[in-house]
């Protein structure tokens, strides 16, 4: 495993989409998405793994095989290349990267693993068009009749957006992987928190991942103006979602157990002036609570083992982001490797790790996929 070469590609990759005071925004069919793609198949074919880009936009690099097939189950790991709006270099990049890295020194070895090795980079991780869009297809979890009306928050359609970038979102659910084609998946990412760094452990091993349930909030009020409509006459929009928002981090404090979470990052006001009462106040209402992907109890033998055998101590934890991990986690048996977030900041443009996790994630990748693999 070289670091200086999975370095080099981590910051030619965020040079796609990096913004002047650092960090990056790189949504899936963008065109900075769609320039990192071309880089990254260049970067897999100089590496020697056979390449190809499924129908839901998932690209692959393969060692060993053509296309994934029941004839031979893989050994997938892999990640995102796709970013939050205002993101960092790691959250998506690394698991790919690293998993490029690690079949490229397979490939450069004399190890010949028995079963073949992947890496895939699924498309629309972060969810601007759908959550987890590309393994949700690969694992045969798409709803077709869904896909016409897909659309991010600026309402722009999913149709239109992988159109721009030369797919058709209809054939995405032929992206379905056949069933047993994949023997295991397991993905290195960024922990997104400071659960390990706190501790002061180089790696966690993930043992279930967050269910995430999103939910678009519209709440009718009357336009009026804003000088003149005395404060009892209001009907105000804003300030009813403002309350239902309030209430609902309450509930979540108090009877959440201490892990459930919510969020509302969307906030649209109508008309959207500052002298005009609200009419009509819009919010996307986001709770997590960790319980519906655990990881399987092979994939954390196999993370712990290769941690082990590096002399590297770790914990399970869960995930309380949510990943492509557990769309797979459907299909095969499906684990996760968390190295440690800087100060546990995630989805913002000082998102990092040290250099020196980063190789102790990656080796402990290479190692996992070996025991897998063999
Ligand atoms: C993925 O980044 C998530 O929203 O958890
Ligand atoms: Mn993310
Ligand atoms: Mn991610």
């Amino acid at each position: 495993m070289s670091l200086p070469r999975l370095k080099d590609r981590l910051l030619a990759l965020a040079r796609f989409g990096a913004l002047p005071g650092g960090g990056v925004t790189r949504m899936c069919w963008s065109p900075p998405h769609e320039q990192a793609r071309a880089w990254l198949l260049g970067e897999l074919k100089t590496a020697g793994l056979t390449t190809w880009v499924d129908p839901a936009g998932n690209v692959f690099g393969g060692l060993g095989l053509e296309r994934v097939s029941t004839d031979a189950p893989v050994i997938l790991t892999g990640s995102h290349i796709d970013t939050v709006p205002e993101g960092g270099i790691l959250d998506g990049a690394l698991g790919v990267i690293a998993g490029l890295e690690c079949l490229h020194t397979i490939r450069e070895s004399t190890t010949r693993p028995p079963r073949p090795l992947a890496v895939a980079a699924w498309s629309d991780e972060e969810g601007r068009y759908g959550s987890l869009f590309g393994s949700r297809a690969f694992c045969g979890r798409l709803d077709a009749a869904a896909i016409a009306t897909m659309a991010a928050v600026d309402g722009d359609r999913l149709v239109d957006a992988m159109g721009r970038a030369g797919f058709d979102a209809r054939r995405a659910p032929e992206a379905a992987a056949p069933r047993g084609s994949v023997a295991a998946y397991v993905e290195l990412h960024i922990e997104q928190g400071a659960r390990l760094e706190e501790a002061g452990l180089p790696i966690g091993v993930v043992d279930s991942i967050v269910g995430v349930r999103r939910t678009r909030v519209v709440f009718h009020g009357q336009a009026d103006h804003a000088g003149t409509t005395p404060m009892e006459r209001r009907r105000d929009a804003f300030l009813a979602a403002a309350d239902y928002a309030l209430k609902a981090r309450d509930l979540v404090v108090d009877r959440g157990g201490g892990r459930a979470v919510t969020n509302f990052g969307v906030v649209h006001v109508h008309p959207g002036a500052s002298n005009i009462v609200p009419g009509r106040a819009e919010l996307v209402h986001e709770m997590r609570d960790p319980m519906p992907a655990p990881c399987a109890p092979r994939v954390q033998a196999a993370i712990e083992a290769a941690c082990a055998s590096l002399g590297l101590a770790s914990q399970r934890l869960y995930s309380a982001a949510g990943h492509d991990a557990q769309n797979l986690a459907g299909v095969t048996d499906s684990g996760m490797i968390f190295i440690p977030s800087r100060g546990g900041r995630s989805h913002r443009v000082d998102e990092m790790s040290d250099w020196d996790a980063i190789e102790r994630g990656a080796n402990v990748l290479l190692h996992s996929l070996l025991r897998l693999a063999a």
